[in-house]
This record gives structure tokens, sequence and C-alpha cells, in this order.
């Protein structure tokens, strides 16, 4: 059971989009054991889907009588119409949840995105979008308390390690590449005022792609896809005689909804666009 926080105060109305996905399915049972988040609709484009009950679809013992449609902009109007401000949690698709965003902000709902793949431009004009229309939003490209931890090791370990280099494991049907988690990672070492991996020697790709994207400051990722894999990240550092590994592991999507479940109740009191879990933890 999650803790519920806010207490005497209107449920905060919810519309979940990407319902039928596997991270909307997760996101569907984790409110349903919520008593101040109230799911007000389940959108979702896959045409096998429409007109299910999305409790049934996500494995929940009972219907929760919120049917699956393809229409956004109506639900954001219901919710919009609630006591308590609306939220939108969008685990859609790259190609999508730029447009999303800006429909739910134009709506005065509050978006909280898992969806990864926003380029940097769409991120800057996003802030500007929402700063502009006083609205919160939270761009999270990883809501596990894990691997926050695990960023925030990788900061601390990078005063002392002059080589890193990220390896980002998910499974095959993940569109994007690098993972948002991964760049996001890279960003924070970047950021600190370093360069790292100055080559001792000239190098020479022979098969091109093979040592990976260099990013800024010389951080270089590399992402792996295969069936069998959920989300996996490995931050390795190097130096002479030694190696520091730092990884972490997601076994269940379970580990992402105590982190969503606080953005949901965090996004309603921001005015802008913040980006990262840390942030509000
Ligand atoms: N932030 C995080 O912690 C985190 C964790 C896991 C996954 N993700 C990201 O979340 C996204 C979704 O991941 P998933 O594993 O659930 O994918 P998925 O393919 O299982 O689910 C996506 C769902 O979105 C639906 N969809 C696609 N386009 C849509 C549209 N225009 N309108 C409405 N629905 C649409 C699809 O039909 C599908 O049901 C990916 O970008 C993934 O990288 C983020």
């Amino acid at each position: 059971m999650y803790l519920n926080i806010m207490v005497n105060q209107s449920p905060i109305p919810v519309v979940v989009n990407g319902a039928a996905g596997k991270m909307g399915r997760e996101v569907i049972k984790a409110l349903s054991q919520t008593t101040d988040m109230n799911l007000v609709g389940a959108i979702d484009i896959n045409p096998e889907h429409q007109g299910k009950d999305i409790g049934e679809l996500s494995g929940l013992s009972r219907p929760l009588g919120v049917p699956i449609t393809n229409q956004l902009e109506p639900l954001l109007l219901i919710a919009s119409q609630e006591k308590q401000l609306g939220v939108m949690v969008d685990f859609t698709h790259p190609n999508i949840v730029y447009d999303n965003i800006r429909s739910a902000v134009a709506y005065g709902i509050r978006p909280v995105v898992g969806t990864t793949g926003l380029s940097l431009e769409q991120l800057q004009d996003l802030a500007e979008f929402t700063a502009k229309a006083s609205t919160g939003c939270l761009v999270i490209p990883n809501f596990s308390i894990g691997m926050v931890l695990l960023q925030q090791a990788a900061v601390k370990a990078s005063q002392h390690f002059d080589h890193v280099e990220i390896i980002e494991l998910h499974h095959n049907e993940k569109a994007d590449a690098p993972s948002g988690t991964a760049i996001k990672t890279a960003e924070m070492l970047a950021d600190m005022g370093k360069s790292f991996n100055v080559p001792i020697v000239e190098e020479k790709e022979n098969l091109i792609g093979s040592r990976g994207f260099e990013g800024r400051e010389g951080i270089r990722i590399h992402s792996i896809r295969l069936p069998g894999l959920i989300a996996h990240q490995e931050v390795i550092f190097g130096a002479p005689g030694q190696l520091y590994t730092l990884r972490h592991d997601t076994s269940d999507r379970a580990c992402y909804m105590p982190g969503l479940l606080l953005a949901i109740r965090k996004v309603i009191g921001l005015k802008s666009l913040v980006y990262g879990l840390e942030k509000i933890l």
C-alpha cells in the first residue's frame, strides 16, 4: 500500500496516457492503491484495447469503470473541470510526447512525463511554454530512487576518476537510444567542469560505432538492446590499477511507482518544467 500524504482534500484527478502499455498498466495498479488520486481517464491508441476496462486490462481483480479511449483532449477537459488541479501521466512514445505535454498544459493539466526521447530543443521549448503558462510539469527520465542514488554516487566518484564510460541495457522494444537516463547521467558528469577519457593513443574505429557515442567532455555511452532485459545501467570508472563499477538493475516495473506517485503529488505545486527526480526528493 502506498503512503497517502494528503488528508481532507479532493483527490487529484489523473489521466493516464499510454495506459495499455507496460508502464501504463503498472501506473493504473499503483493509482488503484491510493486514496488521494482518482483515475479519470485512460488513453491508448492501440486499436486492440479500445473500450476495454483499464482495471481489468491491468490485471486488477475488479473493473475500475474507466474504458480505454484514444481521445486525449476530451479527457483533459474533464480533468480540468475537477475541484483539484489535474495531472496527466505520460508513458507513450517519443514521437508524440512533446505534443501531449503541450495539449495538457493548454488545458491547465500538469504533465508528469516518463516517456523518454525528448530532445534538448524540445525540453527548452517546453520549459518556456510551461513557465509562460505558470503550469508545473515534471519530466523524469527515470522514476527509480536507486537510479538517483547511482547518479549521485557517479557524480561523487567523478571527482576522483578521469576515465568513465556508461553502458545502458534495455529490452528490445525500446524505441529510443541511448536511454534518457544514460543521457542524464552523462550530462551530470559533464557538468562537473572537467574532461574525461583523454586518449593516450590515437584511436581508430575499424568498425564505425564500436566505441559508442562520444558526448560532452569525452563521455561515451553504449546502448545494448536484447529481449530478456528490462532496464539496467552501468557507470564504469577506470584508473591505473582499479575499476569502480556502479550498476542499477530493474527487475520489476513496480520499482518506478513510489517515484511516480511522489511526482504526481509534487507537480501540483510547481509553476514550470522541472527535469529529474532528484529535484523533488
Ligand atoms: N521514466 C521512467 O522511469 C521510465 C521507465 C520505463 C519506461 N520509460 C519510457 O516510457 C515509455 C513507454 O514505455 P513502455 O515500456 O510502457 O512502452 P509500451 O510500448 O509498452 O507502451 C506505450 C503505450 O503507449 C501507447 N501509445 C503510443 N502512442 C500513443 C499515442 N499517440 N497516444 C496514446 N497512446 C499511445 C501504445 O499503444 C502503448 O500501449 C518509453 O519512452 C520508455 O522509454 C520510462
